[in-house]
């Protein structure tokens, strides 16, 4: 990642947030470290997760100190590399080291080392104090402190001071009688396989294994408590169509009908739902301030709604059941009375069990566009990404809950990657093109770390609900359910460039790290080459920046909140309570793959409540009951706890209004931009600056949508003075 040049907003918030109470490295409001003492209503990143101590050798005498793991500035909350490694910035906190051993440049050494030990990474020097180093790439990793007598040598000479391990080294192969038990290899082939038998009472049969996973037998035994659910076949609907745009003036009125669709799935025909019989539902573009009217009809066997996501509306339209509408039960309608105060990219989808309907292809994309033609100078091509996954067996999608979400644990990962519902996207363009690509993540849990192999340089242009200050220069982008990236990518030599998710997980049993590449789809870049556009800058990025400084210039007088992301659990069989309970040792800041898929699938929405709790009170999801009004800022502080039985990263998003991201895990948000959803990892932290401007009562939920579907919301009231 570059993205080394400073936006005029950066040094905007470097002023605004001046020393002030916080301890004196911190600037004031961005929050402590998860190595700094506690500062009372500031919560920091969990210590146990990203505090590393470091303890001394013998000839280091009283030598001490810490070292943070701390967020790598960035356009995205977590920090990865294109391959998916996740990367710390570490900040060292040192104190009464011994004198050096004399030579040219006496002084101290840090240095990071895998647990093999090969090779040791030399960070940088250090001394007594605060040094920040790095980044770290590693999985699970030791450091080290030495004195040198040359703190420019490549190699470690000197003694060894201080050393400590990350948080990720303390996995071990957790429990040798399970392996006596019989651990066991799970997936085989690529997509995995479902374990067969018949169904049981409930209906279940299996659900498809990850390949490089072992598993156990007791795990593999598990179902959900909760009756099998899919769509009736409906050989008479429709084949689905690709989505086709639709432009829509200001009055116009749309209709949209959710119906069955037949979909050709891994070589089968399924029932699906769609929007007017197009995967992904209509592309709708309008320009910004214009009103329209979405007459709604229900044609599904379930009721639903359609909400608007990101659109700052009036609340009576906003698609939430029991907050702005009743369901729409099947074969009803609904109009939808929508207005469009922001440029960007936005879409819909139901507000009823997401994890079904969203899941079963009812999505679509809404595009705002300026007045302005070119917001953000020419581009060759447009291209609007729906990225998805789907839970697929031999027989087609694996059965949903009927009553209540299976997959409460870590959310319903899909085996099957599509992209505006087809599992091979392809496209052709020509050498020298620039492409914008518009991407909008609509899978039900998993968080993708996109880019193109072999690499091509992108550009961040705009995020959720408006434009960067300047555009961003990124080589991956990570992209957490419901967010949206406006990205440009620039293809200059002939070739084949995959679109691939490159995520590390782990295997839970063995404590094992390994790399997943998933391929999403193909740019074949070939034949003339592409005309030369003009280098113009465009003009949204400099109204995206005074806009934001209006903000930020009132950030002392927001009103301050926290809300911490918690989980219980009640009734699980005693091998998934075990088994997540080994695996409470360590959480990596996101569950980038479904890595313990029997567990999962078999947790119920009854089993797994997921909190959102206000700390201040004590109240939780829908007693929070927080009032503010119609104008105020709010510092809203979200963290994420590490004392749950399962902690993961939650896309967290607010309906109707709009924030921006202040500071993740203590650290200053070099880019700042207008979004309304945010990924906070897990055990981690981040800091909103969210504007209040828009009347009503407005949902705040996690956008995993089996957490959704367990709880996981609240509502916050915007009144009118
Ligand atoms: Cu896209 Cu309440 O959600
Ligand atoms: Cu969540």
């Amino acid at each position: 990642m570059s993205g080394r040049r400073v936006p005029p907003a950066l040094s905007l918030l470097a002023l605004l947030l001046a020393p002030g109470g916080a301890p004196p490295h911190l600037p004031a409001g961005a929050g402590p470290g998860p190595c700094d003492p506690p500062v009372p209503g500031q919560p920091a990143p969990s210590r146990d997760l990203y505090c590393i101590e470091l303890f001394p050798t013998d000839p280091a005498g009283p030598a001490h100190g810490t070292a943070a793991l701390d967020w790598v500035p960035g356009p995205f909350a977590v920090s990865v590399t294109p391959d998916g490694t996740q990367r710390y910035a570490v900040s060292f906190d040192l104190a009464q080291l011994p004198p050096p051993p004399p030579g040219p440049r006496p002084g101290y050494v840090a240095w990071a080392a895998p647990p093999s030990l090969q090779p040791e990474l030399r960070l940088g020097t250090v001394r007594n104090g605060r040094t920040t180093l790095g980044p770290v790439a590693l999985d699970r990793f030791l450091l080290f402190v030495s004195a040198e007598p040359d703190t420019l040598a490549a190699e470690r000479r000197g003694p060894l001071l201080l050393r400590g391990e990350s948080a990720g080294n303390r996995l071990r192969p957790p429990d040798l009688f399970q392996f006596a038990l019989g651990a066991a290899g799970g997936g085989g082939a690529p997509d995995g396989h479902a374990h067969h038998g018949g169904p049981d009472s409930l209906g279940w049969t299996g659900v498809p294994m990850p390949p490089g996973l072992t598993m156990l037998p007791a795990e593999m035994a598990l179902r959900p408590g909760t009756p099998a659910w899919l769509p009736d076949d409906d050989p008479s609907a429709p084949a689905a169509r690709p989505a086709a745009p639709i432009r829509l003036r200001p009055g116009d009125t749309l209709d949209l009908v959710a119906a069955p669709v037949r979909r050709q799935l891994a070589g089968r025909w399924c029932t699906m739902f769609a929007f007017n019989g197009q995967t992904p539902g209509p592309l709708l573009q309008v320009e910004r301030g214009a009103e329209i009217v979405v007459r709604f009809t229900n044609r599904l066997p379930l009721p639903s709604t359609i909400h608007w996501h990101g659109i700052r509306l009036d609340p009576r339209f906003d698609g939430v059941p029991g907050l702005a509408q009743a369901p729409v039960e099947p074969g009803a309608t609904f109009a939808y009375r929508v207005r469009f105060p922001d440029a960007g990219l936005f879409w819909y989808h139901p507000h009823v069990r997401e994890d079904i309907q969203q899941d079963l292809g009812l999505y679509g994309n809404i595009f705002v566009r300026q007045a302005d033609s070119a917001p953000w100078g020419p581009a060759h091509r447009e291209e609007f990404l729906m990225l998805d996954d789907l839970l697929v067996g031999p027989g087609g999608p694996v059965p949903w809950g009927r009553d209540t979400p299976t997959h409460a644990a870590m959310g319903r990962f899909g085996n099957l990657f599509l992209v505006n519902g087809e599992p091979a996207w392809h496209r052709r363009v020509r050498p020298g093109e620039r492409v914008r690509l518009y991407l909008t993540n609509a899978a039900n849990a998993r968080t993708f770390n996109l880019s193109f192999l072999p690499g091509v340089p992108l550009r961040l242009l705009a995020a959720d609900l408006g434009s960067y200050a300047e555009p961003v220069a990124v080589d991956h982008v990570v992209l957490a359910p419901a967010e949206r990236y406006v990205v440009e990518a620039r293809f200059d030599r002939p070739g084949r460039y995959a679109l691939v998710n490159r995520v590390r997980a782990l295997d839970h049993v063995f404590g094992r790290f390994f790399s997943r590449t998933d391929t999403l789809g193909m740019v074949e870049v070939r034949g003339p080459r592409a005309p030369r556009l003009p280098a113009l800058p465009g003009t949204a990025g400099l109204a995206a920046a005074r806009e934001q400084a209006r903000f930020l210039e009132r950030l002392r007088e927001a009103e301050e909140r926290t809300l911490e992301l918690r989980v219980q659990f009640t009734g699980l069989p005693f091998v998934a309570e075990r088994l997540m309970r080994l695996d409470s040792i360590y959480f990596m800041p996101v569950e980038w793959a479904g890595t313990m898929p029997g567990m999962n699938w078999s947790t119920s929405g009854r089993q797994a409540r997921w909190i959102l709790r206000d700390p201040a009170t004590g109240r939780e999801n829908h007693a929070i009951g927080w009032r503010f009004r119609r104008g105020t800022l709010l510092r809203l502080r979200l963290v994420g706890a590490r004392d749950v039985l399962h902690a993961m990263q939650h896309p967290i998003h607010l309906h109707g209004q709009r924030f921006l991201v202040l500071a993740v895990g203590g650290v200053p948000n070099p880019h700042p931009v207008w979004k309304d959803t945010v990924l906070v990892p897990a055990g981690g932290t981040v800091e909103l600056l969210v504007d209040l401007g828009n009347p009503g009562p407005w949902m705040l939920h996690c956008h995993i949508a089996e957490h959704l579907g367990a709880g996981m919301m609240t509502t916050i009231d915007v009144e009118e003075e």
